[in-house]
């Protein structure tokens, strides 16, 4: 989704506003465009299309002057991804100039308002709105006509704001979507993503909704909705620069693939302490954990489907009822919550829009929020009553694979945890599961060693046009995710199935040009594959089997197999996934796609 970076500071601003969007260009987005102040004048320059293409309008940030600028990677929302409907957009004097993250849902009106008025609209966009009311209020003092202007907006946006006749100094306002503050020394920014910052500065301040920021070079002062100043504190971000950079690989989803085994070791191994699982800064007692009488887990995309995995594994192992529910439609159902529902968000970002309003809901209606999320000081992480920070580090491609694997390997954690306090598993399986859970890093790692013959059977595949994935129980629950992965990023067909629903319908589809992807890990129910995995190759489709390390049968039933290191049954899900996002990986390299920034996606989807 949009990206937006601001600087004002002793050194010129184009260059280093170019590089800030570069590292946000992994969020998604069609255009970009960036603004400087230079004597008391703005100047644009825009273009549609990719980051390096305004690098090369603007050699690079050299044909711009100016210490102070603001810029934007657009993802279109109103108005085709155009030069002229990219971000800032400059009211009708070009006093201002405005970036904005979001949608303007009053937009309408106001234009209605403003064409009234004799102003002439340049763009299709809802954000222009924005900057043609901060020329009507302002009349010399930048704040008031922040606030005024903002207080008018309805919606979600993040704005950053240069005026013309206020050199050096930049404001943004933050009303949903993500905002940092960089602080450095003699310099200062702003972004919606700490990734555009290490590389300057690793001190940041979380802006939170309604609250407005200053920016001067000297000084950064953050305000209230009502114009109060309010102290905040500076955050160090951990992660070094290069956490956010390829490191060799030639693409960074390759790169995140394989930092998986030390992501799941960062998340499970510290919460592991003398055979107990202990959650620091956890506010849910073991008594208050006690009182819940079911889980509601809501989240999207492929944090929904580790929720539907964790649904499998919660209601094993602590006999409680658990709903995982689309974020999307949690929101607008009415849903039955009250103050005995635990309520698990899942999310990466903890900034995606719908994720947001689904908690929102139910925490209105008196559920305890527990966050999985990896971004430190999101605002989903802000809003949770408890948090458990996955420690995946930075994740670059769009596509998740670590963050997927890190929610996996809290929510396991959790649910062992949770299993614990309620009396539900006795020492023994304790002892068994954390054991289970130590092996989880090596049991990736295996995974991932078998990455030649994945490429091999990549290789082998990559011309199908249309594949299903099918398994059952936890299986199913892979299949998902092992489907998206693989549409994400090659754009071939593909549909997760449980496996026992196929012949409902959907087995019309199976003919001899189909591959279908057929997990076997969860051994209890292989007879009933092997019955599915036969169903399919009557109608001449071809198999590709998912089974665990020693199954020999398999190769009776499949035309090619996957094997996928032997574990825990029910946290199968994690090692399972590997080979899958490899072979979504081969596949769409084979067949010449953009990895890692995949069309028309993005990586945190701010919007609903
Ligand atoms: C987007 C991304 C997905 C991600 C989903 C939820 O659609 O492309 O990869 O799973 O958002 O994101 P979150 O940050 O909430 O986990």
């Amino acid at each position: 989704m949009c990206g937006i970076v601001g600087y004002t500071g002793r050194l010129e601003a184009a260059p280093l506003l170019l590089d800030g969007l570069r590292r946000l260009e992994y969020r998604g987005y069609d255009s970009a465009g960036v603004a400087v102040l230079d004597a008391g004048r703005i100047e644009m320059v825009k273009a549609s299309g990719s980051v390096a293409n305004l690098a090369e309008k603007t050699a690079n940030g050299a044909a711009l002057t100016g210490k102070c600028g603001i810029a934007h990677t657009r993802w279109a929302t109103h108005g085709a991804p155009t030069d002229t409907n990219a971000h800032p957009h400059l009211s009708e004097h070009g006093l201002f100039a405005v970036v904005h993250n979001g949608i303007i849902e009053n937009f309408a009106a106001l234009k209605g308002e403003l064409e009234a008025e004799g102003i002439v609209f340049r763009s299709e966009t809802d954000t222009e709105v924005v900057a043609h009311l901060l020329e009507k209020y302002y009349d010399g003092d930048l704040k008031s006509a922040v606030m005024r202007t903002a207080a008018r907006l309805e919606g979600s946006y993040v704005l950053g704001v240069l005026c013309a006749k206020e050199p050096g100094r930049l404001f943004c306002v933050k009303e949903a979507g993500p905002l940092i503050l960089g602080v450095g020394v003699g310099e200062n920014y702003f972004a919606s993503d700490v990734t555009a910052l290490v590389s300057r500065t690793k001190n940041v301040i979380y802006m939170s909704d309604g609250e407005l920021a200053e920016l001067t070079p000297e000084k950064i002062t953050v305000y209230d909705r009502t114009g109060r100043e309010t102290a905040k504190e500076v955050s160090h971000v951990v992660w070094d620069v290069e956490a956010a950079e390829k490191g060799g690989y030639e693409h960074f989803m390759m790169k995140e693939i394989m930092e998986q085994p030390r992501a799941v070791k960062n998340t499970v191994e510290p919460r592991i302490r003398g055979g107990e699982i202990v959650f620091e800064d956890f506010g849910l007692t073991a008594e208050e954990i006690r009182r819940f009488s079911r889980v509601v887990i809501t989240a999207c995309g492929s944090a929904y489907h580790a929720g539907v995995v964790a649904k499998y594994v919660i209601e094993s192992l602590c006999r409680v009822s658990v709903e995982t529910a689309l974020a999307s439609e949690l929101r607008y159902s009415d849903p039955i919550i009250d103050g005995r529902t635990l309520l698990i968000v899942v999310s990466q970002s903890g900034e995606t829009a719908d994720t947001i309003a689904a908690m929102r809901e139910c925490m209105a209606r008196g559920a305890r929020s527990l966050a999985i999320v990896n971004v430190v000081g999101s605002t989903i992480a802000r809003l949770a009553d408890n948090v458990i920070y996955t420690h995946a580090g930075p994740e670059i491609a769009v596509a998740t694979t670590k963050g997927y694997t890190t929610q996996l390997a809290a929510l396991y954690l959790f649910a062992v945890w949770y299993a614990d306090k309620l009396g539900a598993i006795d020492a023994a399986r304790r002892a068994e599961l954390i054991a289970a859970l130590y092996a989880l890093p090596s049991m990736v790692q295996r995974a991932i060693d078998l990455n030649v013959h994945v490429k091999y059977l990549a290789e082998r595949w990559h011309g199908h046009k249309s594949l299903f994935f099918i398994g059952r129980n936890i299986d199913y629950a892979a299949a998902m995710e092992g489907s998206l992965k693989l549409k994400e990023i090659s754009y071939i067909h593909s549909e997760a199935y449980a496996a026992g629903e196929l012949k409902h319908g959907t087995i019309a589809l199976i003919d001899e040009k189909r591959l279908v992807v057929a997990l076997c890990c969860q051994e209890q129910l292989y007879d009933k594959m092997v019955s599915n995995i036969q169903e399919v190759k009557a109608r001449g489709a071809k198999v590709l089997g998912v089974a665990l390390e020693g199954n020999r049968r398999i190769f009776a039933e499949a035309d090619d197999v996957l094997y996928v290191p032997r574990g825990e049954r029910l946290f199968a899900a994690l090692p399972e996934i590997v080979p899958l996002q490899l072979f979504a990986y081969y596949i769409a390299r084979e067949n010449g796609c953009s990895i890692d920034k995949p069309r028309n996606l993005a990586k945190s989807v701010t919007v609903e």
